[in-house]
């Protein structure tokens, strides 16, 4: 099989574990997807860095994204924001280039256009990533829940905010208090608005109802509150109630319409969301026929975000290829089977 061209936009946290999970993972890949995949280029804003941390050809790294999504059969893209990100995406379908993306902000932006684009040049588009990192939750809904009726999608995905209501209720900190720690830790960033405003839950909770729903839902549409006025008494009271204070995600589908929203609730300390600590995701799914699902893991963070995005990677690359191989058939079959007798 002749390799798929990947190319890569961005090599900040996400981007540099992507490339590197991906040169170290490339063999069981490549058998995994029945081709190999091999990074044609880094597309980085600025020339120079250092990055041999992530054990790639030097040469691989370029400042010109518009020329590299060009050449490429599958373009990731984790640069993140609306500009150049969404006219690099729509040039590389252009060009015949499948894409995964990890971009909550453009997706709930302008998700319909990039489907449009999709469908027009016949490529894939894959962004589990953008939605609660590492916890494989969009699949789900797209796919394995495609012929079920979702009425419910409740949860936390947010991790900053998480992490910082966590701190709040174990330490009593303040709220800045709570985010400089968050900070220090670099789970929030220097600029903690989008997080701690509830943008990006919106985002992301405008994505989970398009999906669960089969409907369109933009950032826009989503009622947001984020935590910048919860206070350490509001935590205190609600810790008197056996409580805790939580950036809740609700997408709920009813008679009347679709609503979603964002915004802190207090939730008994007896309920499983309340047992989501320090900067980890959880989302609870209704639907008729399946009942409750619920999904629970590391939604922010480098390594996890870029399994998210290597699994999408190795979807589209499968579809690529033309169906990739079964179970027995990767680089693991000459593993030995073990039984209950040889453990
Ligand atoms: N800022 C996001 C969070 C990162 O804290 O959850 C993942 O989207």
């Amino acid at each position: 099989q002749r390799p798929l061209r990947v190319a890569l936009l961005g090599a900040g946290v996400v981007g540099g574990a992507v490339a590197r999970l991906l040169t170290e993972h490339a063999s069981d890949m490549a058998a995994r997807v029945g081709a190999p995949l091999e990074i044609v280029g880094i597309a980085v804003r600025r020339a120079g860095r250092d990055r041999s941390d992530l054990g790639i050809d030097p040469r691989l790294f370029t400042t010109d994204a518009d020329d590299l999504v060009t050449r490429a059969d599958v373009v990731v893209e984790v640069i993140g924001g609306i500009e150049p990100a969404r006219s690099l995406i729509l040039s590389a379908m252009k060009h015949g280039a499948s894409v995964v993306t990890a971009n909550k902000a453009l997706l709930a932006e302008d998700g319909p256009a990039l489907y449009a684009a999709a469908a027009e040049h016949g490529v894939d588009l894959y962004y589990e990533a953008a939605v609660a990192g590492a916890i494989p939750l969009l699949r789900p809904l797209r796919e394995s829940l495609a012929g079920d009726d979702v009425t419910k999608v409740l949860g936390i995905v947010n991790g900053t905010t998480n992490y910082v209501l966590d701190k709040m209720d174990t330490t009593g900190a303040g709220f800045a208090d709570a985010v400089e720690q968050a900070q220090a830790l670099g789970y929030a960033e220097a600029d903690p608005t989008a997080d701690v405003e509830g943008f990006d839950a919106a985002a992301k909770a405008a994505i989970l109802a398009s999906l669960a729903f089969h409907t369109r839902v933009s950032g826009a549409d989503v009622y947001r509150e984020g935590i910048t006025e919860v206070t350490a008494a509001d935590v205190a009271a609600a810790r008197e109630m056996d409580s805790v204070v939580k950036l809740l995600a609700i997408c709920e589908r009813t008679e009347a319409g679709v609503s979603v929203r964002v915004h802190p609730a207090m939730i008994p300390r007896s309920h499983p969301l309340a047992g989501v600590r320090e900067a980890f995701n959880a989302v609870f799914v209704e639907a008729d026929a399946a009942g409750q699902l619920m999904f629970y893991g590391r939604g922010a963070g480098g390594d996890p975000t870029a399994s998210a995005v290597l699994g999408d990677l190795v979807a589209v690359a499968r579809h690529r290829v033309g169906g990739g191989l079964g179970p027995g058939e990767s680089s693991y079959a000459d593993l030995p089977v073990l039984t209950m007798g040889d453990a």
